[in-house]
């Protein structure tokens, strides 16, 4: 079975077997079957934060839970519940239909609901954990359903315990989300504040501030059904303001954002086009000309073939400025 219209990167593997769920219910009774619960398996949304780079030996698994709803409100908030197998970008358009606001700085971010709370997707100075309130998940072994608080998702920078002490034990079928009916814009990011007034715009709404965050992801991220890639392939590093300050003496343009009193995060894109990769072509694949830290697969391009170019583009990174660049999606 061929993974490759189920991966944003387009990379041609196969899978010994398929399923699609649409339900809770349908779930749990496919893990029952003799010939899934045994089988390695991996769950897949949209297949925006994955790098295949050989043949999966086992079942994969599409959330195909739909549904988006209003479960309840009062007077400031309205708490929406979606499930696991919805487009992110769905239930953000639902949000703003409904002028529901939290989630418009995260429009277009490419992946399903479901996936979206395993590596807290986050832009613009918006990270889903701002609007979180918890998960249903199913667990693969017992097929018991679970909840989850935001506590327990111990969310960080693409960051949750999905990644950690709960790695590949649970499918996300649904999420509920906290918005907010008196909107609070974060438009302190300088991309944005510019986009609004390009728009010449006066007193932004929430729809003002998610087309400009469309307008500006689409000039600078590459649109996956054109160009096969998983958005951002590294995540930007963190290093203690220490060394930022030695670095510096070196590198006087290097930029930096405060995380803490004592640490910075570093633009890994800065670095990478530092190195000379931004719009390096390597025959069908390489390195994003208007994002150096999208990584790019032109057509027929071999996961391990990329792979290769993120251990070079790691190597380079190191040897000039000794930062260890560690990979965002998740390669298999
Ligand atoms: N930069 C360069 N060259 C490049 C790219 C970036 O010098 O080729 C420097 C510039 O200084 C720029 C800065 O990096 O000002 C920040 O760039 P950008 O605003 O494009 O954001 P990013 O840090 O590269 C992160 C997220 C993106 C998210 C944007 C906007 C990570 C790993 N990536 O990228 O998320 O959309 O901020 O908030 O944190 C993703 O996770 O897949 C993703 C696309």
């Amino acid at each position: 079975f061929s993974l490759k219209p189920y991966n944003t990167f387009g990379i041609d593997v196969k899978a010994r077997h398929f399923a699609r769920f649409d339900s809770v219910q349908e779930l749990q009774e496919l893990l029952q079957r003799p010939e899934v619960k045994d089988e390695p398996k991996l769950i897949l949304g949209g297949g925006s934060n994955v790098l295949f780079t050989k043949n999966f030996e086992g079942i994969v698994l599409l959330n195909g839970i739909k549904g988006i709803a209003v479960l309840r409100q009062d007077n400031a908030f309205a708490y929406v519940k979606a499930g696991g197998g919805e487009v992110w970008h769905d239930l953000v358009q639902f949000c703003l239909e409904h002028n529901l606001g939290g989630v418009e700085n995260l429009s277009l971010i490419p992946g399903t609901v479901g996936a979206a709370p395993l590596q807290n997707i986050g832009a613009y100075g918006t990270e889903l954990k701002d609007v979180f309130v918890e998960l249903e998940a199913v667990h693969l072994e017992t097929g018991s359903i679970h909840t989850f608080d935001k506590n327990a998702c111990q969310f960080g920078y693409r960051e949750s315990v999905f990644k950690h002490a709960a790695k590949d034990q649970f499918i996300v079928t649904s999420v509920t989300l906290q918005l907010h009916k008196q909107h609070q814009l974060n438009t302190a990011y300088g991309a944005i504040k510019t986009t609004l007034e390009e728009m010449r715009v006066q007193q932004p709404t929430i729809q003002d501030v998610s087309a400009a965050v469309c307008h500006i992801r689409r000039s600078k991220l590459p649109d996956p059904t054109q160009i096969g890639n998983a958005g951002s392939f590294f995540k930007n590093p963190e290093i203690p303001v220490l060394l930022f300050d030695v670095l510096k003496e070196k590198h006087p343009d290097m930029p930096a954002y405060p995380v803490s009193e004592d640490r910075v995060k570093i633009p890994a894109g800065w670095l990478i086009e530092q190195c000379g990769w931004k719009g390096k072509e390597i025959g069908n694949y390489g390195v994003h000309k208007n994002q150096a830290l999208v990584l790019v697969n032109y057509g027929g391009a071999e996961g391990e073939k990329l792979l290769q170019l993120a251990y070079d583009i790691i190597d380079s990174v190191q040897e000039k400025f000794g930062i260890i660049l560690q990979p965002e999606v998740n390669i298999l």
